[in-house]
This record gives C-alpha cells, structure tokens and sequence, in this order.
C-alpha cells in the first residue's frame, strides 16, 4: 500500500496539515507588502525563539549549511584562527567548512558520543587566543546536546567570537541568544520547527557585525549585508528571489509552535524524548552517547550483540515505512537514531516504538511485545497526569 512514511529521523521532519497548506496557498509575491508582512512575522517569532532581542535575523534561501558558511564568511578573514571542539560527524563539518575557506583550524578532540568539556576548551584558548569559536548546539550524529552556555562563556572571556549550528536543536532544547552572549547562530526550517527544508535563518549580533565590517573572505550570494538592506526597507524584502511557499509554510509552523508557547514546546520535546528513551530501555536495549537526560533531540541506540545497526533501520522501513537513521561514520552498523524533535504526538511516538519491536523481533531479538509501548504510554500519562517532567530546567 502506498502511504506516507513515518518519519522518526533527525530532519527534515513531517509537517503538519496546516503547513502544507500554507506552502500550497496562492504565491504573495516577494515584493511588496505581503512578503514584507511574512518578514516582519517570521522573524519576529524567530527573535523570540533565539531569545534575542536586538540581534539581526537574517532570511536565507538554503538548507543549514549555507547558514553556516554565511556565518564563516561573514566574520572571518583568510588565514584566521578558529578553535572546533569535535565530538561528532557535524562538528566535523564546521572544521571541513573553516578549512575550505583557509582558516586556520585547531580543534580539542572527543570520543563520538562525549560531551564537549569547558574546561578543555578554556586551556586550549589560554594556550593560543583565536577569533572564533565554532560549536555545535545538538551533535544530530550522537544525539548529545553540548553545553552551550558554559562553553560560550569560557569562549568571550577568551575574547573570541561565539558562532553556534543549532540547525538541529533551536525549538528543541533551550537556547538564550542574548542571555549566553552568543554572537552567531544558525538554524534551519526543516529541524524542530516541522516546515519544509529551504531556509535557514541566521541571529547575528553586534560584536558580529562589527567583525563583519573587517571580514574579507569571499561572499555574495550570503553577503549579510545585503540582506540587511534588504530587510531595512519599509517592506523587508530578501535581496534574491526567496523560497516564497517555504516561507508560507515556515510561517504557519512558527504560528502552531506558538500557540502553547516556547516553554511548553520545549517541555514537550522533553517528554518525548523520555518515553522514547524508557521505552528503548524497556526493550533491554542500551542508549548512547552522554547527557541523556538533557538530549531532546535525537536518541542513539546501541544495536544488540550479533545484529547490525543498519539491518535495524533498514528492515523497519522496508516493513513498516518507518524511517530512523542509521549510524554515521565510526557508529556506522553499531548505532541507529531515533529524531523526535518536530511536531510529533505522543501517538507517532508509539507506532514508531511498536514498528521498532516488531521488527526487532523479526530479526530473531528476543523481547517482550508491547513493553516499549507500555513504559512510553507511562511516561505521556505521568506527564498528563503532571507528574511528568516539569520546567525546562539544565540549559543546554
Ligand atoms: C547539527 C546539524 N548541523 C547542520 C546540518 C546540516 O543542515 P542542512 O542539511 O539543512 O544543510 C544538520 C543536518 O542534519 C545538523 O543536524
């Protein structure tokens, strides 16, 4: 039968009913007051969202990377020095873009699966100061949420520029643009916010843009300041031809993740990521990766002895069209993913731990039918009942 799959992968995730229609409403043409009043929401949600208050917001027409390279080659010059903590494959990915745009990178290294420590990253500066410091907020490889909040702190008290990717956790998890003193950080439309992949938006503060004013590397297609004369006008506008339906759709995901409040959307990818990771543990298998309990994002999970994580995340999809991800570079065939950060119900929840079972139990696992089902159903009802997780307490 030829249904939908059932995405439980780390982005882009479903969209909900009202984006798509959103996205498939008559075009607002790209200038003029329409689109300038789509501008003027979106980004007035986003600066809520970033917890930013006079930061710039910057619209851009690309996935999360060309948010990212923005970031590099908006602050930075040739030959600079930048500092990568990497724990994971898109930690990596910062390093590759800073490399291929001859930065001079230095990196504190981690196993896949640890937490960044500040304290490494603080003697990495003192040892040699460097211009900015890249970091990933939600390490999508591991599942790890890194601690943002301290580690942008030893970075300025080390006079270097704070550049963050949360594409993968801004709505997520708690981020304070203004309250950590984070310079740079990039997201993306197709992450927890449940729109459709095609923008990425950029918060740029001002220490920033005084360092774009003196940046040289190469740019024009993300040049922030076209952008932002772009935006400055009585009705913003993007300097090039924008993904007008994406935004529609961007725009109607802001409003529904809205409608309870950034609070109760990040209690509830709370929740959810609680009843995904006791009911992976009702089945007797073992998560990975450190910070469990802060990781809201994405849940990496061990394959058991004798089966290969790949044969997981390929089987419950040919079975059932559920997709998760499978493990990337070192955790290839060890480690599969569950993403559950969107615009999911607690029900998406369950049917995608029962396809999980089954399938499991198709490949000869032994296990008890329905116990992963049941220790998720405990968790949302312990929730409701309010006895679940409550605040959104831990930063990052
Ligand atoms: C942490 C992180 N950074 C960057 C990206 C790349 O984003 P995109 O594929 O939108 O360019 C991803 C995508 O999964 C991600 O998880």
């Amino acid at each position: 039968m030829n249904r939908p799959e059932i995405i439980l992968a780390p982005g882009p995730t479903p969209i909900p009913p009202e984006v798509s229609l959103a996205q498939g409403s008559p075009l607002v043409y790209h200038r003029g007051p329409g689109f300038g009043r789509l501008m003027r929401n979106v980004t007035g949600r986003l600066h809520e969202l970033y917890r930013a208050q006079d930061a710039s917001i910057l619209l851009m027409t690309s996935s999360g990377t060309g948010g990212l390279e923005s970031a590099v080659t908006n602050v930075l010059s040739p030959g600079d020095d930048v500092l990568v903590p990497l724990a994971g494959f898109f930690s990596e990915r910062w390093m590759k873009l800073a490399e291929s745009y001859g930065l001079k990178v230095r990196t504190v290294e981690y196993e896949w699966g640890r937490r960044v420590d500040p304290r490494d990253v603080a003697s990495a500066l003192a040892e040699q100061p460097v211009k900015a410091v890249l970091l990933t907020q939600s390490e999508t490889s591991t599942g790890v949420i890194q601690p943002i909040e301290e580690l942008a702190g030893v970075a300025r008290q080390a006079g270097a520029l704070v550049i963050v990717d949360c594409v993968s956790s801004l709505g997520a998890v708690p981020f304070e643009f203004d309250g950590w003193g984070i310079d740079v950080a990039v997201g993306g439309s197709q992450k927890a916010l449940s729109a459709s992949p095609g923008i990425a938006f950029v918060a740029v503060s001002e220490r920033a843009w005084e360092a774009h004013r003196s940046s040289t590397l190469p740019r024009f297609y993300f040049d922030w300041s076209t952008y932002q004369r772009f935006a400055e006008l009585p009705e913003p506008e993007n300097p090039w031809t924008p993904a007008i339906s994406v935004m529609q759709g961007l725009e109607a995901a802001l409003e529904l993740y809205f409608q309870d409040g950034v609070d109760e959307a990040l209690k509830r990818h709370q929740t959810v990521s609680r009843a995904v990771k006791d009911g992976v543990r009702a089945m007797g298998l073992e998560l990975f990766g450190e910070g469990l309990e802060r990781n809201w994002t994405v849940t990496a999970i061990r394959a058991p002895d004798g089966i290969d994580a790949d044969t997981i995340s390929d089987r419950i999809r040919s079975d059932f069209g559920c997709v998760l991800a499978p493990g990337q570079g070192p955790l290839k065939g060890r480690v599969f993913r569950i993403g559950h950060f969107g615009y999911f119900s607690e029900l998406d929840i369950i049917r995608g731990l029962a396809a999980l079972e089954m399938t499991l139990e198709r490949l000869g696992y032994p296990l008890q039918l329905g116990a992963a089902v049941g220790a998720a159903e405990g968790v949302f009802q312990a929730s409701n009942a309010g006895t679940g997780p409550s605040g959104v307490e831990g930063s990052s």
